[in-house]
């Protein structure tokens, strides 16, 4: 069995949490204190939270896309595939050390999305980003932790509260689509999404695509007016 190595570990910013990337062989893992936020041998939910929220918005001309958390970079590598050479995607990304990281041991992950000039990524909470616009996105991807449940920081749980769910609406254009990841279902999440005013689907994608793995689950919620 090949060992773990440490490549690199750095402060989660505005939290006590240390985020940790590890190598074993051709495999990467991304940890947060003692648990594994991310593995690099299964990512098809990731990619599936683009791909149901791009399938929504495939009408639409020069899309605006917001993705917060750039982890691997698979769920951009994803939008970037489904959306045409007009499209302009803003990665919002609260780690720097991830970015470079992106940059380094993980780019050739996903194909090097970062390097895509659709692309432009702001080091900063998306919770940041989210207020800073309004009626600016036709889509706003969220996989910045384990879900509503929350395991990379206490302040990412705004998002998942009726405050973040009401600045991703404002966010958002008419018919604009909302997709969270989640490790787990949340029914109380839902009903939260639909009292913030979307029309909102909960869809189980598994976490290696057509082979299987574990359950994840994705909202994909549309502001309808
Ligand atoms: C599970 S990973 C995302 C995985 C990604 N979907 C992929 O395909 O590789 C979560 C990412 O969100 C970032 N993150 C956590 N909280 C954030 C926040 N409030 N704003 C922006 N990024 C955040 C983490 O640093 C990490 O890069």
């Amino acid at each position: 069995m090949i060992p773990w190595e440490l490549l690199g570990k750095t402060q989660v910013p505005g939290d006590s949490g240390e985020l940790r990337l590890y190598r074993r062989g051709k495999e990467f893992s991304i940890r947060v204190n003692s648990s594994e936020l991310m593995n690099s041998s299964a990512h098809g939910s990731e990619e599936a939270l683009a791909e149901l929220a791009c399938a929504r918005i495939a009408h639409r001309s020069g899309p605006r896309v917001l993705i917060g958390g750039l982890g691997m970079g698979y769920t951009l590598a994803a939008a970037l595939r489904r959306l045409g050479p007009k499209a302009r995607v803003v990665v919002a990304e609260l780690v720097p050390e991830l970015v470079a990281w992106n940059r380094g041991p993980l780019a050739a992950l996903a194909g090097n999305p970062l390097q895509d000039n659709r692309v432009s990524i702001q080091e900063a909470d998306v919770a940041q980003v989210l207020q800073a616009e309004q009626r600016a996105y036709d889509a706003v991807l969220l996989d910045v932790d384990n879900g509503p449940e929350g395991l990379t920081r206490q302040g990412n749980d705004w998002l998942y509260a009726r405050p973040g769910l009401e600045a991703a609406f404002a966010a958002l254009r008419p018919g604009g689509a909302l997709a969270i990841w989640s490790a787990s279902p949340n029914p109380s999440f839902s009903r939260r999404l639909r009292q913030a005013g979307f029309k909102a689907d909960v869809i189980c994608e598994r976490a290696r695509g057509p082979r299987g793995g574990g359950r994840h689950t994705i909202w994909i919620a549309v502001r309808s007016s």
